[in-house]
């Protein structure tokens, strides 16, 4: 099958991943289509995770042997990669969290306290219809905390951000945009640093959600207007377990500690303590070292390999499978319908099928896609469904894949007779 943009070698790059030689029950070949859920590991990955494991295992800056030099160097040396990764122009402002959720509470957490970015009564919050609830919740509960007022952009029928009422929703009141750059449901990529903008103008903070960014697009933190920025590790070919935020020196050394504890301090007395500078400040106990391992590789992998063709081999694979999507009767795609303007999660409803049916169905086929809310029940409602059925791409995905998600749905549709 020829689809023009795809990465070549592709049934060699397949072979990076051990699981995805895998058969199913029935001796089904596997149909990975649940990369934004999480994606699948090079063995690279898994490779460097247990050679540290076996070789180099010991707690970083705390220990004072060989073992704790080659673990904190290890550990350090992720973080490196981690800033090259995404431009930032300094190694101390990239944070390990745990994933992307706790980056973004460690943000709206840190934002009530007393200080030049405090988020107080009669400020304003603005996010998006189309948040992970992630990035919807941590924002309730500081404006809750606050009583600060949380505003949001609503979304047009094609699944982009509505701007027509941009200057309206971002005013002098706001102290914070936070928006994800590729939608988990919808897909669409939003226009980050056209809202960046005019959030700049009134001197809001801009927090951006990349956890389907960085997998699928090259990021520069220093253009996409992002003040922070957080991804998860997991979705870009990592492991679980590690997250991280970026944030502009400027603003990480202005908010106060989020959690307290081993690491993050400066000296400790029984009354008060100081903290240390930038990133530690932020990592208060053992970290999660060898996912950070583990990630440095992930991304080393994935910037072999190039995240423009990555892109544009999503961007392919994306347009392909909604051309596949548009052949099978009473499918109705939820979001953008042209791969240009998408990332590689396609949301649908087949019509007269629950979409836990639809998955059920699939996974006989050895099709895994996901099936719910995607923890997106806002953006749901705002097409009027409670779920939907999702698919999701990434570079390791081939045409014949998406062909056996598009006959898998036909069957679908006879299984259960509709039609
Ligand atoms: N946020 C992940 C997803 O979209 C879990 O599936």
């Amino acid at each position: 099958m020829t689809v023009p943009g795809l990465l070549s070698d592709l049934e060699v790059l397949r072979k990076d991943f051990p699981i995805l030689s895998r058969t199913l029950a029935n001796g089904q070949p596997l149909v990975y289509l649940d990369s934004a859920n999480t994606s699948q590991k090079p063995q690279v990955v898994i490779d460097t995770m247990v050679d540290h494991l076996e070789r180099h295992n010991a707690n970083i800056a705390r220990a004072m042997h060989q073992l704790g030099a080659e673990s904190t160097a290890a550990f350090e040396h992720a973080r490196d990669v981690v800033a090259g990764f995404i431009a930032a122009p300094s190694r101390d402002e990239v944070v390990f969290t745990k994933n992307a959720s706790e980056a973004l509470n460690l943000v709206a957490n840190t934002l009530a306290w007393r200080g030049e970015h405090q988020v107080g009564e009669g400020d304003e919050v603005v996010i998006t219809e189309m948040e992970h609830h992630s990035n919807i919740v941590p924002w309730q509960l500081l404006t809750q905390r606050t009583g600060a007022t949380l505003r949001w952009f609503g979304l047009t029928d094609e699944g982009r951000l509505d701007l027509s009422d941009i200057d309206d929703l971002i005013t002098e009141r706001t102290k914070v945009v936070a928006l994800t750059w590729v939608s988990n449901m919808l897909g669409t990529i939003n226009p980050v640093a056209e809202i960046a903008r005019r959030a700049h103008e009134v001197g809001a903070l801009v927090v951006v959600d990349a956890s389907q960014a960085v997998p699928q697009l090259p990021v520069d933190v220093t253009q996409c207007g992002a003040d922070l920025l957080v991804f998860t590790g997991h979705k870009a070919v990592g492991p679980t377990g590690i997250g991280v935020l970026w944030g502009r020196r400027e603003v990480l050394d202005a908010l106060p500690p989020f959690l307290g504890g081993g690491e993050m301090i400066e000296t400790v007395t029984m009354a008060r303590s100081t903290y240390a500078g930038l990133p530690h400040k932020f990592e208060a106990g053992t970290p999660p070292i060898v996912e950070a391992v583990g990630l440095g590789a992930a991304l080393d992998y994935l910037g072999h390999v190039g995240m423009e063709a990555i892109h544009a081999h999503e961007q392919a694979i994306t347009g392909y499978a909604l051309a596949g999507l548009e052949t099978v009767p009473g499918l109705t795609v939820l979001g953008p319908r042209d791969a240009a303007e998408r990332g590689g999660a396609i949301s649908f409803e087949l019509d007269g099928i629950h979409p836990h049916d639809v998955a059920t169905v699939l996974d006989t086929r050895g099709v895994a896609v996901r099936a719910g809310h995607h923890c997106a029940k806002p953006a749901h409602a705002r097409f009027g469904v409670q779920s939907s059925t999702r698919m999701s791409s990434y570079l390791y995905t081939t045409p014949g894949e998406i062909d056996a998600l598009v006959d898998g749905l036909l069957y679908t549709r006879d299984y259960f007779e509709v039609g």
